[in-house]
């Protein structure tokens, strides 16, 4: 007998919400009051101090903070200054984020599929690369590595940039090497994932010219003391925005740094210990982390068998929410807004007033975003649902949410009558 959902008026599993993403408190505010009370909140001492230790944090030369991981993804296009019409490769499931600096730097995303670990699949790579192709973005999903040196032998054989988009994946590793290092510039979100001040990104790079060109691009393209320009006469020297962020921020994800470890530890506790309890549930498949990696659980991904259950993606993930455990749907997975070449800032074919550029520049035709399809992505991620990682999650959360998974797949599980299914 299965238990009544709380869907259909059963007793719901958990009524108490989870408890915080991220650990704020004393030392943040003893932090934020110092920088306050020194009279002086612009870009200055934390903002330096924070780069040094995240760069080192990495073994990495270079670290840029700025306000946000699509300003470090557009950063990261910025510094490889690609001509209007390059093409770049990405998968269609992930942000926006991660291709908004490349649409607004006047590049055509070209989108390859994915495979079960939610990231590229490094044949459909090699497939899409053209002579336009300038650089491809290894968006490491939910935490999850991408195939790194599948990825860095394409790019290097087609002399193109690789770029990693590390925003969800904090700190993961591709067979021990840490994500982050392993691109040729490379950029991170802080508005929310692991290491978090509520806003901010930051690009790391061991490649002089790429950082030389990547600070100036964060700030105006103005000639700073101590920066690549220093000494120049005060000018912008290329079109460039102001991604700027103060010592406030600064000084939060500095304190933030120190207990980063301890966030990813516990994330990575609690992903595995749901997996490893629901695993007899063959309705359900996690995203496939190779062996060797370390994916860092910003999120925890199932894909689900629908074809041996009687509910879609979405009504399970529904059914779970009203257990009271928060989990999304397909992630960007529906089949009309999903994978980002379906989103109508690309499927909508006028870009910029009523032009078709970048999509018709030095084309006979315009690419058209809704003739694309990754027809394996789009088989796989419409079957998703997704749970976000706290680490404040205990074993009594965990045992909840493994509680809510196997009360939901059981009531849905297709039962065979006579050679009928039901
Ligand atoms: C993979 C990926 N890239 C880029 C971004 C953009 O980061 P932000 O929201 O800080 O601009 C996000 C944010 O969710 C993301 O998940």
């Amino acid at each position: 007998m299965d238990e009544k959902l709380a869907l259909h008026g059963g007793t719901p599993v958990r009524n108490q919400p989870f408890g915080p993403s991220h650990d704020f408190g004393d030392e943040e505010i003893a932090a934020l009051t110092e920088v306050v009370r020194s009279g002086s909140i612009g870009k200055g001492s934390r903002v330096a101090q924070f780069e040094r230790a995240f760069a080192a944090k990495h073994g990495v030369k270079h670290a840029i903070a700025i306000n946000s991981g699509t300003s470090a993804m557009h950063l990261c296009v910025a510094a490889v200054n690609p001509d209007p019409g390059d093409e770049i490769i990405v998968t269609p499931w992930t942000s926006g984020g991660s291709i908004i600096g490349a649409l607004l730097h006047n590049c055509v995303p070209v989108f390859a599929d994915i495979d079960d670990t939610y990231t590229l699949d490094p044949k459909d790579v090699e497939a899409k690369i053209t002579p336009r192709t300038r650089a491809i973005i290894a968006v490491h999903l939910f935490g999850n590595p991408c195939n790194m040196a599948a990825l860095r032998e394409i790019a290097n054989r087609h002399k193109i940039f690789l770029l990693e988009d590390c925003c969800q994946a904090h700190f993961a590793e591709y067979q021990g090497q840490v994500v982050g290092t392993m691109g040729d510039i490379n950029g991170f979100s802080f508005g929310g994932k692991h290491l978090s001040a509520g806003m901010g990104g930051a690009v790391l790079t061991n490649h002089e010219g790429l950082w030389e060109r990547a600070i100036l691009f964060g700030d105006t393209g103005l000639p700073r003391a101590n920066g690549p320009y220093a000494g120049r006469p005060y000018a912008n020297y290329f079109l460039a925005p102001n991604y700027r962020i103060n010592d406030l921020i600064g000084a939060v994800l500095l304190t933030q740094l120190a207990k980063v470890d301890g966030y990813i530890a516990k994330k990575i506790y609690a992903a595995e210990q749901i997996q490893a309890q629901v695993a007899d549930l063959e309705e359900i498949t996690p995203q496939r982390v190779r062996s060797g990696d370390r994916h860092t659980y910003w999120v925890l991904g199932f894909t689900l068998a629908t074809d041996r259950l009687t509910c879609n993606a979405w009504e399970f993930a529904n059914a779970l929410n009203k257990e009271g455990i928060p989990a999304g749907g397909p992630y960007i997975g529906s089949s009309k807004e999903g994978p980002l070449y379906r989103n109508p800032f690309l499927a909508e074919p006028n870009m910029y007033g009523h032009s078709r550029f970048p999509f018709d520049y030095g084309r006979d035709k315009p690419i058209d975003y809704r003739l694309v399809e990754c027809p394996n992505g789009e088989a796989l991620m419409q079957r998703g649902f997704n749970i976000q990682m706290h680490p404040s999650m205990d074993d009594e959360d965990i045992a909840d949410i493994v509680h809510a998974i196997r009360k939901v797949t059981l009531h849905y599980r297709q039962r065979v009558h006579n050679g009928h299914t039901s």
